[in-house]
């Protein structure tokens, strides 16, 4: 297996776990740590044998040795740092969200198509070894149908400036509910309702329907104020439902083979029907997960996407459907809550038409 040169490009406050978990992964050299900024470029990268500090991006692009940029700049700039990297013909892992705007998400899949490289968000949420989890009972049937997902992330928060609560804290749910549903995150429409009590100038309160096209639903409620820390979601399916609270250490999943049957049978032929309801109590069980980090899982991730020549688990349109989601949220929330249409081939195949 031969290993993979990596550079990683920003220093700031994400670029150090990027670069500890390419420096420690077999599949993976790091050769450089690129920041406008010298002297921490130098910082980074005087903590792992091997590792030039650099401050032009041309360089490393013109280093044929480099195999692969991991993006840790910045949102507004992943967009032209990424579409460089991708016509030096490098394979690209981004920081999530994979750019500020959608219209730049499309670019950059497209790109990365045209000149086959692969195109990575990093979701890192994803590779928590609880998400790979949900992902794998779900792709086994084990839940049977997915009827709902009800995401809850609220605590007290930091009011951004530049961003409201959608645009802060949906984006981790998004991306997971994109990830474990096979197929992703296609909803129908997006419906926004914010509230701003406390007059931030901004949503600060936030609940997003997503009508999904099976009939399910999925639902994101996130929030500031809310005194009381709650990370959990619930994936009702036909056959179980599943919670999986992130706080809770010692029970993180819990699988209750619990539910509502609801048959219905023909009474007399064809015009009427009776539906009979009965009700599951059966058993609650809890999923062995591993300890393993989630960066050393993406990292592994993005060196067998590139040796298997495949999309990435988190791919590009991964991200782009996480900005699609959250550019429709927003429309939603301007027009006072009216659901905002998605049109899943147009909008997130990434193509440019
Ligand atoms: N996956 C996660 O859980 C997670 C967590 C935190 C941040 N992030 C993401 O990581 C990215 C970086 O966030 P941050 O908080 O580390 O930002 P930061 O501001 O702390 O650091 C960004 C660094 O990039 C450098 N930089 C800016 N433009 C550059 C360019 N063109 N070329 C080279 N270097 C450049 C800056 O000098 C700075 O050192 C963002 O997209 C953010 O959303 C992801």
């Amino acid at each position: 297996m031969n290993t993979l040169s990596v550079a990683v490009v920003g220093a700031g406050y994400w670029g150090p776990n990027l670069a500890r978990n390419f420096a420690g992964s077999p599949d993976w050299r790091l050769a450089a740590i690129c920041d406008l900024d010298l002297a921490r470029a130098e910082q980074l990268a005087h903590r792992f044998a091997g590792a030039e500090a650099v401050t032009d991006l041309a360089a490393v692009l013109a280093d044929p040795s480099i195999d692969a940029v991991a993006i840790a700049t910045p949102a507004r700039t992943h967009h032209a740092v990424a579409l460089a990297a991708i016509a030096a013909g490098k394979h690209v892992v981004v920081e999530k969200p994979l750019a500020d705007s959608k219209q730049k998400a499309r670019e950059m899949v497209a790109a990365a198509r045209t000149a086959g490289v692969v195109l990575m968000t990093d979701h890192t949420y994803c590779y928590t070894p609880a998400v790979l989890k949900i992902r794998e009972l779900i792709e086994a049937g084990e839940l049977g149908d997915i009827l709902f997902v009800d995401s809850v992330r609220i605590n007290l928060g930091l009011v951004q400036p530049d961003v409201d609560v959608f645009w802060d804290l949906a984006p981790h749910d998004l991306s997971i509910i994109d990830f474990v549903l096979p197929g992703g995150l296609k909803p129908l429409s997006a419906a926004a309702h914010g509230a701003d009590p406390l007059g931030a100038g901004k949503a600060c309160i936030g609940y997003l329907t997503l009508p999904l096209p099976s009939g399910a639903v999925a639902h994101v409620h996130v929030n500031w104020l809310s005194p009381t820390k709650i990370r959990k979601m619930i994936i009702g399916g036909s056959r179980r439902t599943l919670v999986w609270d992130d706080l809770n250490p010692q029970q993180r999943l819990s699988v209750y083979d619990r539910g509502i049957d609801l048959e219905t049978q023909a009474l007399d032929g064809l015009e009427r029907r009776a539906a009979t309801v009965s009700y599951r109590l059966g058993d609650t069980w809890a999923p062995a997960l591993s300890e393993r980090e989630a960066l050393d899982a993406m990292a592994s991730e993005f060196a067998t996407a590139i040796r298997e020549g495949r999309h990435a688990r988190t791919d590009g349109e991964a991200g782009l459907r996480v900005l699609a989601v959250l550019e429709a949220a927003s429309r939603s929330l301007e027009s006072g809550g009216d659901p905002s249409r998605l049109e899943p081939e147009k909008e997130l195949a990434g193509d440019l038409a």
